[in-house]
């Protein structure tokens, strides 16, 4: 007879998103003449750059010619497309060689699929609140996952204490939900914990695009970094790919660690033969438009687009600035990650914006427990309905 994976009955019914999306449109059904403004899920409005469409263009002319078509391409990418990535980091002063570089369809899939590396055993450590993929593919997997409190008394930056015990360690920074990002002496702290304790951090760095002052864009900024971390990123808020699809994993070489037997294993070997086996690569075209995407001017044009959300981002703080309501985010970050007025839950709030004025943002509480009485907007919006939104809102907390 078969067996299900019980785990699943530990999820909650839906993934946030799409509850947040089914909530939406049956108040659209039923409301059909009130026009809503979606600020919830951090999808962009800006299209593809100038550069990516040409080589979009391009790529899909290499597919019809047979000197030029390409069928199955390699598992981990293109090396073109590699070696962009290299020339990406270089610009934040990190090394990388093209080995430890394996391209994907975006970090949400790899934060995920990355839990087949790892034995059942493990502590797993998971900020609460951040990104629901980390916390929802371990309990898929049974894993034992222990919360770290991120609050506004510590900025919504976790740091290690005395006693803690993780073996998995996921940092998102700047962070999805809260806006918050971790200095560079908090991230070395984070490294030498991991260093001290055979640990390894698995980093997020999908908003590193966001980052406007000296706050680390990669974890292998810090010293040490390559021996106990793998990072994750994406083209989806850097270049407007969430439709697109593609992103970037890095796993570095000195990533070794022992087997029960004693002998050891090489985390980039075994994410090589993960890959090899239950991932066919991203589409050619894709991966062209990517790497024209990395080349400078290509990221000349994404800072344009970067630079209209990060508006939008001053545009929504502002409001919370004039209410004097707490907030976090908005600077390094797409995010804006407020207080609901009046000690309202943040589920409570959702429905309380969508009936009173139509604007859909994402319940803190979507994002773990201590989300409970926060609220997220994205700055991802046109400047129009950025715009609209903030002043129903100012209308509505007057
Ligand atoms: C979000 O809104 O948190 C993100 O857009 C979700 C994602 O990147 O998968």
């Amino acid at each position: 007879m078969l067996q299900i994976n019980e785990n699943y009955l530990n999820l909650k019914q839906n993934y946030l998103f799409s509850e947040v999306a089914q909530r939406t449109n049956k108040y659209i059904n039923e409301h059909p003449d009130k026009p809503i403004i979606r600020l919830g899920i951090g999808d962009v409005t800006k299209p593809l750059t100038k550069k990516t469409i040409e080589a979009l263009h391009d790529a899909a002319d290499h597919m019809s010619k047979t000197e030029t078509f390409k069928g199955y391409g390699p598992e981990q990418g293109y090396d073109f497309l590699r070696n962009a990535v290299v020339d990406y980091y270089k610009k934040n002063n990190v090394d990388i060689e093209m080995k430890e570089v394996f391209i994907s369809d975006g970090a949400k899939s790899d934060t995920g699929n990355i839990t087949d590396l790892f034995g059942p055993d493990n502590i797993v450590l998971i900020p609460d609140p951040v990104y629901p993929v980390y916390m929802d593919t371990n309990i898929m997997n049974g894993r034992n996952i222990r919360f770290m409190d991120a609050n506004k008394e510590n900025g919504f930056t976790p740091m290690p204490y005395d006693g803690l015990e993780a073996d998995i360690i996921y940092i998102c920074s700047p962070n999805n939900p809260t806006g918050a990002a971790y200095t560079r002496e908090q991230l070395k702290v984070w490294v030498d914990f991991a260093l001290e304790h055979n640990s390894l951090i698995l980093f997020d760095a999908a908003y590193e695009c966001f980052i406007e002052d000296d706050t680390p864009h990669s974890i292998f900024e810090i010293e040490g970094a390559k021996k106990c971390a793998i990072e994750f990123c994406s083209l989806s808020k850097t270049a407007g790919f969430t439709g697109t699809r593609c992103g970037y994993t890095i796993v570095p070489l000195e990533l070794v660690f022992k087997t029960s037997n004693g002998s050891e294993m090489s985390l980039n070997s075994m994410w090589t033969r993960r890959q090899t086996t239950k991932f066919n690569g991203v589409p050619y075209v894709i991966q062209y438009a990517a790497a024209a995407t990395l080349s400078e001017e290509g990221i000349k044009e994404c800072k344009e687009n970067i630079a209209y959300y990060k508006e939008n981002a001053r545009i929504i703080a502002s409001v919370f600035e004039k209410k004097g309501i707490t907030y976090f985010g908005g600077k390094n970050s797409p995010y804006i990650w407020f207080e609901c007025p009046n000690g309202m839950e943040s589920w409570d709030f959702f429905d309380y914006m969508l009936n009173e004025i139509q604007v859909v943002g994402t319940p803190g509480a979507g994002f773990g427990a201590n989300g409970n009485n926060f609220f997220r907007l994205t700055a991802f919006g046109s400047r129009e309905n950025t715009i609209e939104a903030v002043n129903r809102i100012d209308k509505l907390l007057s």
